[in-house]
């Protein structure tokens, strides 16, 4: 049975599925979080680098007003950007965060990536084309993550983007083990050598993009924009087995393979679809068919 949330290492409740707001624009994302929680969503994921997080803090303040939800009701995550990873840098980009969403506590706050960019300017400081690298390393903006859980203002810590070896130099030196890792993964990206270490080591696995991100287009989707796992002929045979959209089939057969999943939408009906999940199961049969 899928749960509908589950413990991260430090003791905290995770809800399975959030909501993704990468790529929601502002003037959009705070009626697209306001229908979300509606709808019954409580984990929302989001980031400094998605430039809409002040929209989203907006949303929540007014939405507890009307309702009877309260800050502790709702799993916010956030990430530190490339530009933040030096120790100061970092630590005020948590102090940007908690403003933001006027609150005095961030539920799990994630490295956005291991890779640092110049900081200063630009989310991403170019000359020319080329992006411009800095050398902080990421065990300096984990100790920044750490010193912030010290002080109680973030409760988890994890990573984003970070592969076996990088997580594992996290885990060797750090004080805190991280209990997330947010990666790509989908039916096309399954990531099961890294989902394996994150089994062995307590970390929870969060899939980003779990239906692929069909819009995405340019700079992120240059090489494969043509692949469309929603199109796939398993997926296709499934939902017409089971009665679930495409969507749904893909989701399902995350969470029953314990992935926790943040798919965006900004569609009223699709935020719904997407979260519509825990009324049936995928058979070991046809788990085994997506799972090849
Ligand atoms: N940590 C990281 O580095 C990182 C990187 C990328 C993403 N993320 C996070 O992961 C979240 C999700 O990833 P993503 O936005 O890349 O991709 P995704 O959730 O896989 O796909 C989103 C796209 O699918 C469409 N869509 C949503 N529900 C659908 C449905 N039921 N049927 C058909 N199409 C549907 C959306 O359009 P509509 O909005 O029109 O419905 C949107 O174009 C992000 O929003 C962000 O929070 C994190």
């Amino acid at each position: 049975m899928v749960q509908k949330s589950v413990q991260l290492s430090t003791g905290y409740q995770i809800p399975v599925a959030g909501l993704g707001t990468w790529q929601s624009p502002e003037g959009v994302i705070g009626k697209v979080v306001k229908t979300a929680l509606d709808t019954g969503y409580r984990h929302l994921d989001c980031a400094q680098g998605y430039g809409n997080e002040a929209e989203i803090g907006d949303a929540l303040e007014e939405y507890y007003k009307t309702s009877s939800l309260k800050r502790e009701d709702i799993f916010i995550t956030s990430k530190v950007w490339n530009t933040c990873h030096s120790y100061e840098r970092c630590c005020q980009s948590v102090e940007d965060i908690l403003h933001r969403f006027k609150t005095n506590y961030i539920d799990l706050v994630l490295i956005h990536w291991p890779h640092g960019f110049q900081e200063g300017g630009e989310l991403f400081p170019r000359v020319g084309d080329q992006i411009q690298y800095s050398d902080v390393d990421y065990l300096e903006t984990w100790k920044a993550l750490e010193k912030k859980v010290e002080e109680g203002k973030i409760r988890s810590i994890g990573l984003s983007n970070f592969n076996i070896a990088q997580i594992q130099r996290v885990i060797d030196n750090g004080k805190i083990k991280p209990v997330a890792l947010e990666v790509e993964a989908h039916l096309y990206f399954q990531q099961k050598e890294l989902r394996k270490f994150c089994q062995e080591n307590n970390i929870v696995f969060i899939a980003y993009s779990p239906l692929g991100s069909p819009g995405s287009t340019g700079f992120w989707r240059q090489a494969h924009s043509e692949v469309n796992v929603l199109k796939d002929p398993i997926v296709l045979n499934l939902s017409k087995k089971y009665q679930k959209s495409p969507a749904q089939i893909i989701l399902r057969w995350e969470l029953q393979n314990n992935i926790l999943i943040i798919p965006k939408s900004t569609n009223e009906a699709r935020l719904q679809e997407n979260f519509d999940l825990f009324d049936f199961n995928i058979s070991g049969d046809d788990m085994k068919q997506l799972d090849q």
